[in-house]
């Protein structure tokens, strides 16, 4: 039978995830919701926020939808899986629920389940308004620099890390007084990791699971790991230093035990799980868990499957995955994000993009973009992200930058040492 597919999000990752399932043999007809002129290429993109459960529900059954892969975490958070499963009982559905998501949504809540399933990860306390002063002396007990988080979703913005101990009590001060909203009602401080960050992406049914390949992104908007914080301005797969030793200690330590764990807890988890991990003299600690894919790490990972990834969604969510086979390839990725100028700061939308079509050995996946009467124009702070693969990370990034050097927009921005600290890499 064929699968009619949904892929919820507008993003770059759902891009990503659409385009790999259009290339399903397994796939019925593809549809997005709302998807970006990227995915309309491959797929049809029905209008509505995927925040919006009912314009979700309505999709599903006027479009005789089997399978649904839910990108970003907010709605799996807010019991998007939940609500899914009462109304469509025989719905496929890849992501959480609610109890499940609380991995991502709640630092507090991973924090703790890493304890209790002793998975390493750095040491924590968790403080709220009525415990400022115990706050402020655990923070004495640690050396800088000292890391702040929000408990709840911060987009992405929830982490302080700061090097000055009066600073950083000022912060746990605004953080309860509403710096993230409810988000920082709750205050997880912990221990500083020092290493090198890598993503690992497990896809379970809840019982069986797959690693997919891993990936490294670049977080910071300026060459050399400098500057603010963005979603991620570039990614690369595979990972030098994630070798098979690494890669066993992560299975063994991390892995095993937190599908046991959400196992034990009373969850079942169908979907994908992102481990955020720091390599600290090669053991892996856990820095967090996500409830989705990782952005831009979704568009370097999708272009490294050689097996059908539409069979392995359609197994993580009939609890079949045990009998998955899944093939990787062995060429590198390489992907580059372009940003509107001025992000993560403020930025300008809507100019015209050139030179998507003459664009060579490649895949552009789209990110912030929309249609417009002039075509394709910029609509948010990552625009595009370009992937090239080749058989060494030298090539692939050299591919990809010819390609990005191709396309233009006023003002746009990359990081041109995407890639580098991989290719120089030295055991
Ligand atoms: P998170 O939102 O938890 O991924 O944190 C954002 C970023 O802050 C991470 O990608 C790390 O670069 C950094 N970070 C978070 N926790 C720690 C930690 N305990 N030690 C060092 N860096 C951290
Ligand atoms: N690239 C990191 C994330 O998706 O959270």
């Amino acid at each position: 039978m064929a699968i009619n597919a949904l892929v919820i999000g507008s993003g770059g990752r759902e891009h990503a995830l659409a385009w790999k399932i259009s290339q399903s043999q397994l796939l019925g007809t593809l549809y997005c919701l709302p998807g970006n002129p990227g995915t309309a290429e491959i797929a049809t993109n029905l209008p509505g926020s995927a925040d919006d459960f009912e314009v979700v529900a309505s999709a599903v059954s006027q479009n005789g939808i089997d399978l649904v892969v839910v990108g970003p975490e907010k709605p799996l958070v807010d019991g998007l899986r939940d609500f899914l499963e009462k109304r469509f009982p025989s719905l496929m559905i890849v992501g959480p629920n609610a109890s499940g998501a609380r991995l991502e949504g709640s630092k507090d809540f991973a924090k703790r389940f890493m304890s209790k399933y002793s998975i390493p990860t750095a040491e924590f306390k968790t403080f709220d308004a009525s415990s400022v002063k115990e706050s402020h002396s655990f923070l004495e007990t640690l050396k800088p620099p000292y890391v702040l988080k929000a408990d709840g979703l911060a987009g992405g913005k929830g982490v302080i890390i700061e090097n000055d101990l009066q600073t950083a009590k000022d912060c746990i001060t605004e953080m309860f007084s509403g710096k993230f909203g409810k988000a920082s009602e709750k205050v997880v401080i912990e221990q500083f990791l020092s290493g090198i960050e890598v993503s690992v992406f497990v896809l379970t049914d809840g019982e069986s699971y797959v690693i997919l390949p891993e990936a490294k992104d670049y977080k910071r908007i300026g060459v050399g790991d400098t500057g603010l914080n963005t979603g991620g301005m570039g990614a690369v797969s595979p990972v030098p230093f994630a070798d098979e030793l690494f890669m066993n200690r992560v299975e063994e330590r991390i892995v095993k035990p937190t599908i046991a764990g959400l196992k034990a807890e009373g969850i079942d988890y169908k979907g994908f799980i992102f481990l955020g991990l720091m390599n600290c003299a090669g053991d892996p600690y856990v820095i967090e868990y996500n409830v989705r894919m990782g952005d831009p790490e979704t568009e370097a990972v999708m272009t490294r499957i050689d097996s059908d990834f539409l069979s392995h969604l359609r197994a993580a969510a009939t609890g079949t995955l045990a009998d998955e086979k899944v093939a990787f390839s062995p060429l590198s990725a390489v992907t580059v994000v372009i940003t509107s100028g001025g992000y993560p700061e403020k930025y300008k939308s809507f100019y015209p993009i050139y030179g998507l079509d003459s664009v060579k050995n490649v895949t552009v996946f789209h990110s912030g973009t929309k249609n417009s009467a002039e075509g394709v124009v910029t609509s948010g702070g990552r625009v595009l992200a370009v992937t090239a693969n080749a058989p060494t990370v030298v090539k692939a990034k050299e591919l990809a930058f010819n390609a990005v050097k191709e396309i233009d927009f006023k003002d746009c921005y990359y990081r041109s040492d995407i890639a580098d600290d991989i290719v120089n890499y030295q055991k």
